[in-house]
């Protein structure tokens, strides 16, 4: 196969991504202290892949040096995680923080700076406190909002002078979507409008969120953004019908987060739908001049699979709530890539038309991919002589939609860097460890011991050598 040569620009960032409750496990964790996804995974433990959940997860909380120690050989410029928020407060009406939580955050920080790795933190990536949830509603709750910006100032008082990287929430969409629109979780309700109002309380949060880190004076080092996951849309053709289908899709899971966070403004189309379908949430004028005035200094976007649609076949039954999929349904495209064990179509082009849009539509704000990888079941199955797992396909991935993406830099949009989901293998919701997406293995045969994959060593050269090998298409 011909290949070709592709050079990273020099100031173009490299690195990898996981998430507190993802990594980290119980170890230290006080009863009172349960997230969302803790407590679903207490309840309902058997929907979890080999009943693996956070609780051990890959214990970063105890072996964080030594994953660090990895981060440094692979050569990783940056590092996301999430401050754990159910964690890092033991009182959240009063914000009390948990003394021993925020000291292994502020060591752990510490040395990810010693080791000349940039440390890029998350306020949220879906850890609610669990009792928020069951008190308030969660983020359904307006109070939900002013307790999050009350946790948000103690940690920017704790590393506001040392991180230079912030973002409110991870992919600020899923959590109500499976809970609340899809009802596929605990407490398994579906209510549209519930979902509106998570989707609103979490930008105004944002927004908030931004406002107080501005007023702390932060922003002279630091910036702060949002992790966002547009599905990049595609419609089945370009009938007027199926165009429609892919533009309101758009509307209610893409626009619903990148346009207030970034223009500050929700689209009136929105206001209209929700108008039309009795879904519109609940906020006040006030509310609205503080996300207008608050738009965010950047954007991490999380970009993994194409979403297809067409326009709906079938009537919709008036005896479901409302839910966005009466215009559209999902369009299967014969002879998609797959990745089988993920379930997820693979289209490396996603890149650039996401990244093309963020140049025409959101005004050439600065961006980077928050996170793009692939999981991979049984992965011990390329396991070489020497136990080295030979992840070839991994690397492939990572090339192809690399190569998109750099082609849209060089076309001039504002894209920063590559962030790999995942740093090593982590938890995943309900699909636990069976999918393993990590530069780095972890061994749960093997004490949960860690070994570097040839992904890694691949990832080491491009982060060195800056440029790497793509497969030319091939037409025989
Ligand atoms: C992203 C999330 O959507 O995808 C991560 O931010 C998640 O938390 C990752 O782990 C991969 O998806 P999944 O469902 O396979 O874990």
């Amino acid at each position: 196969m011909q290949k070709k040569l592709i050079q990273v620009p020099k100031d173009f960032m490299i690195g990898a991504a996981v998430s507190a409750w993802q990594t980290e496990g119980w170890s230290g964790k006080k009863d009172s202290q349960d997230s969302y996804l803790d407590v679903w995974y207490k309840n309902n433990h058997n929907v979890w892949h080999d009943g693996y959940g956070p609780a051990v997860a890959t214990d970063f909380r105890n072996r964080y040096k030594e994953d660090i120690g990895y981060m440094k050989e692979i050569g990783l410029t940056h590092f996301r995680t999430s401050i754990n928020w159910s964690r890092f407060l033991v009182d959240y009406e009063t914000a009390v923080v948990d003394e021993d939580y925020a000291a292994y955050i502020d060591d752990m920080i510490n040395e990810l700076i010693a080791n000349g790795i940039e440390p890029m933190i998350c306020l949220e990536h879906y850890e609610v406190p669990a009792v928020l949830f069951e008190n308030y509603g969660g983020w359904g709750s307006k109070h939900v909002v002013e307790l999050f910006v009350k946790y948000a100032e103690k940690v920017f008082e704790r590393y506001g002078d040392k991180v230079r990287n912030w973002f409110t929430f991870n992919e600020p969409v899923v959590v109500q979507t499976r809970v609340y629109l899809d009802a596929i979780r605990y407490p398994f309700e579906q209510n549209t409008k519930k979902w509106m109002q998570w989707n609103y309380n979490k930008a105004l949060a944002t927004a908030k969120v931004v406002s107080l880190f501005r007023k702390m004076g932060l922003s002279q080092s630091a910036k702060i953004g949002v992790i966002l996951n547009p599905e990049v849309t595609y419609a089945r053709s370009s009938a007027p019908h199926d165009q429609e289908a892919a533009r309101i899709y758009d509307l209610f899971f893409n626009r619903v987060f990148l346009d207030p966070s970034i223009k500050g403004e929700y689209p009136q189309e929105l206001f209209d739908l929700m108008e039309k379908h009795d879904i519109t949430f609940e906020h006040t004028k006030e509310e609205l001049g503080i996300i207008n005035r608050n738009k965010v200094d950047y954007v991490g976007l999380n970009l993994y699979f194409p979403h297809r649609v067409q326009a709906r076949t079938s009537a919709w039954n008036e005896r479901i709530p409302f839910h966005p999929a009466y215009y559209y349904e999902k369009f299967d495209l014969p002879g998609k890539k797959m990745n089988p064990y993920r379930g997820w179509e693979i289209y490396p082009q996603i890149m650039y038309d996401m990244a093309l849009r963020m140049k025409e539509e959101y005004g050439n704000i600065e961006w980077f991919i928050a996170e793009n990888g692939m999981g991979v079941e049984k992965e011990q199955r390329f396991k070489n002589e020497d136990g080295m797992i030979e992840d070839d396909y991994r690397i492939e991935f990572i090339s192809d939609h690399l190569k998109w993406l750099l082609k849209a830099v060089e076309e001039g949009v504002n894209c920063r860097g590559y962030m790999l989901w995942a740093f090593s293998d982590n938890v995943s919701p309900m699909n636990a460890f069976k999918n393993r997406y990590g530069l780095v293995e972890i061994n749960l045969e093997d004490n949960r011991n860690r070994r570097l994959k040839k992904s890694a060593y691949w990832y080491q050269r491009l982060i060195s050598e800056r440029q790497f090998e793509t497969n030319m298409e091939e037409y025989k």
